[in-house]
C-alpha cells in the first residue's frame, strides 16, 4: 500500500509537538524482551531478502528503514500504481518485526492472538491522501468501521482526520479519542432517533441520507431540537464494481443510498424541508475498489447531479465521494490514492465544491497483523493442517469474503521443508479456516503472522464459542503500547444474569 516518504519524520513530529503524548504509558519492547534466540535487530542487521535496506555504517536501523522507504515512494510515484509497499513489517535477524520491536518479543509480553499495528504506517498511509489533496479544498473522514480502536481513532484525530460513522456507538468512539464533531459524516441506512438526536446534539459535520424516509424524520428531529442539521443525500449511482458481492454497495437492488432517478427531486425536496440545510452529495459505491473506472464513473454521475441542482438554484458545498480505495493482500495491484484522487478532483472541475473522502481500509489495511500460534499440526486427507489460536472469531475475512490474507512464518525454520498447509482455527465451524494451500513449515508453538489484517480484523471479532476477544498493540520504532487488553473470561458473562431461584 503506502510507503513511508521523507515527510514521515516531520509529520510524525508535528504530531507530537502539537499533541504532547499520545498514548497512555507506554511499554518498551527492548532487546532484553527478546529471547536469546531471537534478539531484537539493532543497527544493520537487515536480512537479505527483505524490504529493510541494510544503512551505512552507523545509520541507525530506523534511519535505514526511512532511507529505504523514501526508495519505495519514489518508485511508487514513477509506477503511478500503488507499488508493492515497503512492510513495516519485515524479518530482521531471524524474526519478522514490526518497525524495531520483535514479535517474538510482543507474544511473550501479550500473549496470542494479538493484532500488532504500525504507527508510521497508519501516519504514512493518512500522510499519503493529505499529499494528494494538497491545494484542494478537502475533508478527510476516516471511516471507523474499519478500526475503531480508540487509540487508532486517537492518532487520526490528531493527524487532523475527519471521521466517517455509522453508528451513535462509533460517534462516542470517536468523541472519546478526542475527534472533533464537527468533522464527522454519519452514513448509514439504519440511523435511529436516538441516533439522529445524538449526533444533532454533538453537532455533527453532516448527515449522509439515504432514504426520504430518514430525511422526514431528521427534519423533525432537528425541528423539535431547534438545531439544523447539515444533510447530503447519498446516491447509489449503480454502477457494476469488480470486487466481492458482500461488499459492493452502489449496484441495482442494493440497500444503499437513493435511486439515480430519484436523486435531484429528493435533494431539492430537502432544500425546502424545515430543520434541513441541504450541503451535499454523496456515495460509495464498494470497497476494496481495485480499478479506476467505477469510482470515476460514480464521481462524475454526482458532480453532474450538484450541476443539475445547481440550475435549480439548490447549490451545494461539498460533494462527498466515499471511500472504498484497495489496498494490496496479494497479487492485487490497485491504483495509487493519488490516482484516485485525481479522479475526483477532474470531476469536480473547477466548481468551488470542497471534496469529502471516507477511505478506512487504505488508512489502517497493511498497517495490522494478526499473531497467532501454532497449537497443533495434523493431517487431514492429503493436506497438513496447522491448527493455530486465532480463527474466524479473530478475523472473520476469510470464511466470510474468500478472502486471502499472507501468512508469514515469525521465525523461518532453515532445515525443515515447507508443505502445501492449510491454517484452521479452533473454532467449531468447518469454515474456520485464516488460509488454505500455504507452503510452510511451522512447527506446533511456531508463530504466524496473518498480514494486512489492520482492517476489518479486530473491529469484526467475536466472542463466538466463548473466546475472549484479542489484545492490540500499537509499536512506534522500538516501543509498544497496549492499547486494547485481551478481554478477560469473566468479563465475557458480566452482561449476564442467572434465573432467581
Ligand atoms: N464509506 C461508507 C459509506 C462505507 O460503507 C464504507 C465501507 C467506507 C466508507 C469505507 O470503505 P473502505 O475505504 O474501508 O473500503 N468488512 C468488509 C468491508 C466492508 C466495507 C463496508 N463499508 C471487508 O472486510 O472487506
Amino acid at each position: 500500500m503506502n510507503a513511508l516518504s521523507p515527510h514521515r519524520s516531520g509529520l510524525l513530529r508535528r504530531a507530537r509537538t502539537a499533541a504532547g503524548r499520545l498514548w497512555p504509558e507506554g511499554t518498551a519492547v527492548s532487546a532484553a524482551d527478546a529471547s536469546p534466540d531471537h534478539p531484537v535487530a539493532t543497527g544493520n542487521q537487515a536480512s537479505g531478502g527483505d524490504h529493510h535496506a541494510s544503512g551505512s555504517a552507523g545509520q541507525s536501523a530506523a534511519a535505514a528503514v526511512i532511507a529505504s522507504r523514501r526508495g519505495a515512494t519514489l518508485s511508487k510515484a514513477r509506477s503511478g500504481r500503488a507499488a508493492a509497499s515497503t512492510s513495516p513489517f519485515a524479518h530482521r535477524a531471524g524474526a519478522l518485526h514490526a518497525e524495531d520491536v520483535s514479535l517474538v518479543a510482543l507474544a511473550q509480553r501479550y500473549g496470542t492472538p494479538l493484532y500488532i499495528y504500525s504507527r508510521q504506517a497508519i501516519t504514512e498511509a493518512f500522510a499519503d491522501f493529505t499529499r494528494a489533496l494538497r491545494g484542494t479544498p478537502h475533508l478527510l473522514c476516516y471511516a471507523v468501521k474499519a478500526n475503531g480502536t480508540l487509540a487508532i481513532l486517537q492518532l487520526l484525530a490528531r493527524l487532523g482526520a475527519g471521521f466517517d460513522i455509522v453508528s451513535v456507538g462509533e460517534l462516542e468512539r470517536v468523541l472519546r479519542a478526542g475527534g472533533d464533531a464537527q468533522r464527522i459524516v454519519f452514513s448509514g441506512v439504519g440511523k435511529r432517533d436516538d441516533e439522529l438526536a445524538r449526533a444533532l446534539a454533538a453537532g455533527i459535520r453532516c448527515f449522509n441520507v439515504e432514504s426520504e424516509a430518514e430525511l422526514q424524520r431528521l427534519s423533525a428531529l432537528a425541528v423539535a431540537a431547534d438545531t439544523p442539521a447539515a444533510v447530503a443525500i447519498r446516491i447509489n449511482p449503480r454502477v457494476p464494481v469488480r470486487t466481492h458481492p458482500h461488499i459492493t454497495t452502489g449496484h441495482a437492488g442494493a440497500k444503499f443510498g437513493v435511486e439515480l432517478t430519484q436523486a435531484e427531486a429528493l435533494c431539492r425536496r430537502a432544500a425546502t424541508l424545515p430543520g434541513i440545510r441541504l450541503t451535499g452529495v454523496a456515495c460509495h459505491i464498494g470497497s476494496q475498489l481495485t480499478e479506476l473506472e467505477a469510482f470515476t464513473a460514480a464521481a462524475e454521475m454526482l458532480v453532474q447531479l450538484a450541476d443539475r441542482l445547481a440550475r435549480h438554484a439548490v447549490p451545494l458545498e461539498h460533494v462527498d465521494f466515499g471511500g472504498g480505495f484497495g489496498i494490496r493482500y496479494g497479487s492485487e495491484s490497485p491504483p495509487a490514492i493519488a490516482d484516485f484522487i485525481g479522479r475526483a478532483r477532474a470531476a469536480l472541475g473547477g466548481r468551488r465544491l470542497e471534496m469529502l473522502l471516507e477511505p478506512g481500509r487504505a488508512i489502517v489495511g497493511a498497517a495490522g497483523i494478526l499473531l497467532t500460534r501454532v497449537e497443533y499440526v495434523k493431517r487431514s486427507g492429503h493436506r497438513r493442517v496447522l491448527i493455530v489460536d486465532a480463527g474466524m472469531t479473530e478475523l472473520i475475512r476469510p470464511p466470510l469474503y474468500d478472502a486471502w490474507h499472507e501468512v508469514r512464518e515469525v521465525t523461518p525454520h532453515s532445515g525443515v521443508p515447507a508443505e502445501n498447509c492449510d491454517v484452521a482455527g479452533p473454532v467449531c465451524e468447518s469454515a474456520d479456516f485464516l488460509a488454505r494451500d500455504r507452503r510452510l513449515a511451522a512447527q506446533p508453538r511456531d508463530l504466524l503472522a496473518v498480514m494486512t489484517t489492520g482492517a476489518y480484523g479486530a473491529v469484526m471479532s467475536s466472542n463466538y464459542n466463548a473466546r475472549p476477544r484479542a489484545a492490540e498493540v500499537l509499536v512506534d520504532g522500538t516501543r509498544a503500547t497496549l492499547i486494547r487488553r485481551r478481554e478477560t473470561i469473566a468479563e465475557l458473562m458480566a452482561h449476564e444474569a442467572l434465573l432467581p431461584e
